[in-house]
Formats: structure tokens, C-alpha cells, sequence
């Protein structure tokens, strides 16, 4: 969570930080803040807010120079969003600057021993930046002038070194001093953080969407590693058990895509874009031939895969609804039982994992702290873990014994859209393997890979009921609450559809499946509470009409999404989308677009901010 990037070159520092922050604003805007040293003064501007409301303005009014800096946008975990959390923080002498994203679990105890110190703050990160002040203090007052100052030598990397040796929690920090402008330091445990080498400049940062437009040459930091970078020079060292392991990454980065172009929101963008990132996510990964799909980075033999008789899928929030959909294809092609976990509870759970279960992580970021956790838990306990994953190079996408890319794209908006049809893709494509190397015959295996085929097309074709679907959004964008309903495969998307909803436009919403609606929640039921059902003309279609009927009853104003040449629904409810026909599993794929624009046309309506909604981030990298 927060985002935080650093420059250390021979440009000036306030353009690019700003611009950097800018790209990461996904990550958290509570607040935003930078310190950039002018010659050994250093000037810190910081404020509440999102960047350009806060900010881009104050610089405006008040430029900084320098070329050497650190910035953050945060999202609040200590403390509430106010100019005072906002970071930098700095030591009581005002030397050192720290922007610092994770959390410090054991800074009212840090706190304790920093005695007579007075902080301005509610925040863990304003201790860490004492701290660093106390240990920096005493490093200069020992050494002697001749001490070597290159590399983890350098004063204010040891600071860094000897405070982080105190510290329980997650970090990824940059830190600059006032005593050598042309130094930044930068630590990471938990929290990602990568170097970006340029000519004659270096940068950190979070994630690399803020550096990609500068350099595509990068450095993902290790957890423990502590970088000491100069204009020139990079020195990477471990506060770990083992020596720094450092490894140059080229960047496959388009930074266009990053890029809002035409579109008013990043989320419509993103939605508009998902025929294309579906495709994507089936490039290459057909093989017509034997029926199956393939893929080049699981590092198991079908073997192997063979073996699986059990799958955990530890996942959060879309990426959790898209798990659900995965443990439905899972059992269906491959009979495999499988289990979708709240990440979060997984981790602290003592699960009973057979011997052959496969541990499969779901993740946009590959960044998410509980996600995380529970890979590591797994692979702690000798489980093979495989990461579905979009962000390249992110810290899941690294420490999984292998896994399946995305390649949908950096996803920007909040709310994620793309990433969820191309996780909901993958896992087809995956099931589809792991049925084929046991019972699933290959007719099947022909009839799915020819439907999916044919799904970007009729994609567009759902896009293109935009104008029906602002409709009516605008129609009902004032009501307090709202049920998605679906049955079977149609069920996570119905927990997607309320998700999105929710997440944009703040209005209640739940999905349920639509039989479990009867059991208590149609009490909610009224005439001012809209159902939204997706019911395709599939073998439960009768079933879902019957529950559909019974909100009917209780004058409830439904929209229903059903399957174009059925005719016999219309008159039987409020609003009504129609949808190409496709295979029962793959419907998903197409029912989500329009709950999704809905989602989008509500929010836009009640003119709230769908890009960054409140109390919102896109990657949630504290536990
Ligand atoms: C955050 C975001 C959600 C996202 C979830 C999991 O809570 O706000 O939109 O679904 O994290 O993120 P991941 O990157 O692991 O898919």
C-alpha cells in the first residue's frame, strides 16, 4: 500500500517524482507528499489529499530544486489522512527524509526508547525516521573522516541498516540526508521496491510503472536487501542470512498502456479493452491438436500434475471471486476438489493439506500481504505453488515455483475489471489442462477451446450495449441497495457484479446464489431495491426463474441478463440485456461486462470518483 519513488541523478528531481507519484496515485492518495535536497538544505512539501488537488499545487506555488529526492502517496494504516501523516517524515533535526510504505508493528515499543523526542505525527513511519536520526548520530560521531563512505559504508545506508535491526514489520523505504545530497538509500522487507538504473541516474520505487516511461532497466530488490545508490553507482547489501543476489531485469513495458488516452476513467478503459487482454491471455496457450492448452512457466511435468489431488486457491477480493469460479471448472473438467480461501484466513489457519495438493495463488499485483503469506506458508510447508498473476516481476510472480502471466496490461483503475476476465481465462485454460491429463474427453476439450475462441468477438458484442446499460444505471444510480443474484458459474460473477458496485458508487449491494436468496436476505426485498440476475437460458434455467419470480412476488424491480433469443423473459421483469450464447462455464466471461459498466455508469452518476474510490487501494501490501 502507498506508493513511493526516489531519484538520485543529474535531472531535477520534483518533475520526475511528481510525475512518478502520479503513476503510482493507484496505490493510495490520503495524502502525498516529497523532500528533495537543494545542496544540503532540504525542502519538503506534503498534503492531505490527492495529488493534484494537494500536492501538484503547492509545488506550483512553491517549486523545489534539487536532483536528489524521495516522494509517496499513501494510503493510511497509523494515523488518519492529514498534512501531518502525509510523508516524508523526518529525524528531530530535520537532516533525514523517509518515505516508507508497510507497516511497523513494533513502533509504540521504538517509540518508548526514543525518550524527550516529540513527534508531529500519529504515524509508525515518523519513529523509523527518529531512529534512523538516533543510530545516524552516533555513526558520525564514531567515525573517524577517513572511514570509507562507498556503498553499505556510506553513514546514511548504516543509519538505515541499524534502525531497520530494531524494527518489526514490513518496509519499503527510501531515505536522503541533508550531509550528502548525492546519495538515496533504499530498504525493503515485505513491501516491493525496485531500482531503475538510467544514464547517470538511479531510481526506486514501488512499482515500475512509475519509472518505466525513464528506464527499462531494473533491479527487484530482495527482501532484506538495503541499496545504496549514487548518480553512477549501485551497492546492494542483505540484512539477511545470505549475500544480496542482485539481477538486472529488462522491462517489457509499454508505458502507453499505462496512458488514460481518450477515455474519461482508467476502469472504462479497462473495461473497453478486455477483448483484446482476453486474447491475450489465450495467446499461444491453445493447442488445437490434442485438445488441451499449454503453458510455458508451471515448471511441473503433466506427471506432476497428474498427481494433483487437491487444490487450495488462497485469494483476495476480485481475485477471490475469480478463485470461486476457478473451484467450479476445477471439480467440473478435472474432478479435482478444490478449495477457495480468503487469503487472509488461510494464512492463520493450520488447513489440512494432502501431500498432492497444489497450492494455486490468484493475484492482479502479485503484490497483496496476505496472498503473499499464504504462499509462503504453503511452500514453507513443502506445497508446489503456482501464481496466476499479472504484474511481471512482482514479488508472488517471483516466488512461486512457477505460474501463468496474465499479459493483460498494467491495470490502473481501482476497481479491477481486465485483470478478472483474464484470471477467469487462465483458470478455463487450466482446467481444461488438468482435465485433459485425466478423464475430460477430447470432443469437449475441442467444443471449449473452439467456444473461447469466438468470446472476444462476442465481448464486443456486449460492449456494445453500452448506451441500453447507462440506461439503466441511470435509472436506478439513486437506490440505497441492490442484490446480484446467480446460480453456478454465474455465481461469482454475481459476488463480482455487488463487488464493483460497491467498491464505485458506495451503494449497499450483496450477491448471493439466487436459491440461498429465499433463506433469509429476500426479507431485504422491496420496491426500491433492484435484483440484477444473470440468468442465461442454461440447464438451471427454470430453477433461477422460480427464484427470480419469488422477488418478483415482493415487488421487487429486477434486471435480468439472459441469453439473446430467449423471448419469454421480457415481460416478466424490469430491464433486460441480452447476451450471445456460449458454453455454461464460459458465460461468466461475457455476464461480468455489463454488471461491470453498471457498476461504472452508477458511480459516474452519483459523481464519485471511479478511478480512486474512498478508502480504497489497488494493492494492499500490509496484513
Ligand atoms: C485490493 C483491491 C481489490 C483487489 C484485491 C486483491 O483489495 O482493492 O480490487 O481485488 O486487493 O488484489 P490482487 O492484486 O491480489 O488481485
Amino acid at each position: 500500500m502507498c506508493g513511493i519513488v526516489g531519484y538520485v541523478g543529474k535531472r531535477q528531481a520534483c518533475p520526475l517524482l511528481l510525475e512518478g507519484l502520479r503513476r503510482l496515485e493507484y496505490r493510495g492518495y490520503d495524502s502525498a507528499g516529497m523532500s528533495v535536497l537543494h545542496g544540503r538544505e532540504l525542502h519538503t512539501r506534503k498534503k492531505k489529499g490527492a495529488i493534484a488537488d494537494g500536492l501538484s499545487r503547492l509545488i506550483a506555488a512553491s517549486p523545489l530544486e534539487g536532483r536528489t529526492g524521495v516522494g509517496h502517496t499513501r494510503w493510511a494504516t497509523h494515523g488518519s489522512p492529514s498534512d501531518e501523516n502525509a510523508h516524508p517524515h523526518c529525524d528531530p533535526h530535520g537532516r533525514i527524509a523517509i518515505v516508507h510504505n508497510g507497516v511497523i508493528e513494533n513502533f509504540q515499543q521504538l517509540k518508548q526508547t526514543l525518550s524527550g523526542h516529540t513527534f508531529k505525527s500519529a504515524t509508525d513511519t515518523e519513529v523509523l525516521a527518529h531512529l534512523i536520526g538516533v543510530h545516524y548520530d552516533r555513526i558520525v560521531a564514531a567515525r573517524p573522516d577517513t572511514a570509507p563512505r562507498d556503498g553499505s559504508h556510506h553513514p546514511l545506508a548504516q543509519a538505515v541498516m541499524n534502525a531497520l535491526r530494531e524494527v518489526i514489520g514490513t518496509y519499503g523505504l527510501a531515505v536522503v540526508c541533508v550531509d550528502d545530497p548525492t546519495v538515496l538509500v533504499g530498504a525493503r522487507r515485505g513491501s516491493p521496491l525496485v531500482v531503475g538504473i538510467g544514464r547517470e541516474e538511479h531510481f526506486l520505487a514501488s512499482d515500475t510503472t512509475a519509472i518505466a516511461a525513464h528506464t527499462r532497466d531494473v533491479i527487484y530488490l530482495n527482501d532484506h536487501d538495503v541499496v545504496t545508490l549514487g548518480s553512477t553507482t549501485c551497492h546492494v547489501a542483505s540484512l539477511g542470512p545470505d549475500a544480496a543476489k542482485v539481477q538486472v531485469s529488462r522491462l517489457e513495458f509499454d508505458p502507453e498502456a499505462a496512458e488514460r488516452g481518450s477515455h474519461p476513467h482508467f476502469m472504462l478503459k479497462e473495461i473497453l479493452e478486455q477483448p483484446r487482454t482476453v486474447e491475450n491471455a489465450m495467446r499461444g496457450r491453445l493447442n488445437h491438436e490434442e485438445a488441451t492448452a499449454k503453458f510455458g512457466g508451471l515448471n511441473m511435468t503433466l506427471a506432476e500434475l497428474r498427481d494433483v489431488d487437491q487444490i487450495i486457491i488462497p485469494a483476495c477480493g476480485t481475485s477471490w471471486h475469480a478463485a470461486l469460479l476457478g473451484e467450479y471448472l476445477f471439480e467440473e473438467f478435472a474432478h479435482i476438489p478444490t478449495e477457495v480461501e480468503y487469503a487472509s484466513e488461510f494464512r492463520y489457519r493450520n488447513a489440512p493439506l494432502e501431500k498432492h495438493t497444489l497450492v494455486l495463488v490468484i493475484t492482479q499485483s502479485g503484490e497483496t500481504a496476505d496472498t503473499l503469506a499464504g504462499l509462503r506458508e504453503s511452500r514453507r510447508r513443502g506445497h508446489k505453488v503456482l501464481a496466476i498473476c499479472n504484474a511481471v516481476g512482482s514479488t508472488i510472480a517471483r516466488e512461486a515455483d512457477g505460474g501463468i502471466y496474465l499479459h493483460a496490461g498494467p491495470e490502473i483503475g481501482v476497481a479491477s475489471t481486465k485483470a478478472f476476465t483474464s484470471q477467469l481465462t487462465v483458470l478455463i485454460l487450466l482446467a481444461l489442462l488438468m482435465g485433459r491429463i485425466r478423464m475430460l474427453p477430447p470432443r469437449r476439450g475441442q467444443e471449449i477451446i473452439r467456444t473461447l475462441e469466438t468470446l472476444p468477438q462476442q465481448m464486443e458484442a456486449v460492449l456494445a450495449l453500452n448506451a441500453s446499460i447507462r440506461r439503466i444505471a441511470l435509472k436506478y444510480a439513486a437506490a440505497q441497495n441492490f442484490f446480484f443474484l446467480g446460480r453456478q458459474y454465474n455465481f461469482p460473477v454475481a459476488l463480482e457484479g455487488a463487488l464493483k458496485l460497491k467498491e464505485i458508487s458506495y451503494i449497499h449491494a450483496e450477491g448471493y446464489p439466487a436459491a440461498e436468496m429465499k433463506h433469509g436476505p429476500i426479507a431485504m426485498i422491496d420496491e426500491n431495491t433492484p435484483t440484477v440476475f444473470v440468468i442465461p437460458t442454461d440447464s438451471l434455467y427454470h430453477k433461477t426463474l422460480a427464484n427470480l419470480e419469488e422477488i418478483k412476488a415482493r415487488h421487487g424491480p429486477v434486471i435480468a441478463l439472459t441469453t439473446e433469443g430467449n423471448t419469454t423473459l421480457a415481460p416478466r421483469v424490469d430491464d433486460i440485456l441480452h447476451l450471445p450464447p456460449t458454453l455454461e462455464p464460459l458465460f461468466p466471461l461475457l455476464a461480468v461486462l455489463p454488471l461491470q459498466l453498471l457498476a461504472y455508469h452508477i458511480a459516474v452518476a452519483r459523481g464519485c470518483n471511479v478511478d480512486k474510490p474512498r478508502n480504497l487501494a489497488k494493492s494492499v501490501t500490509v496484513e
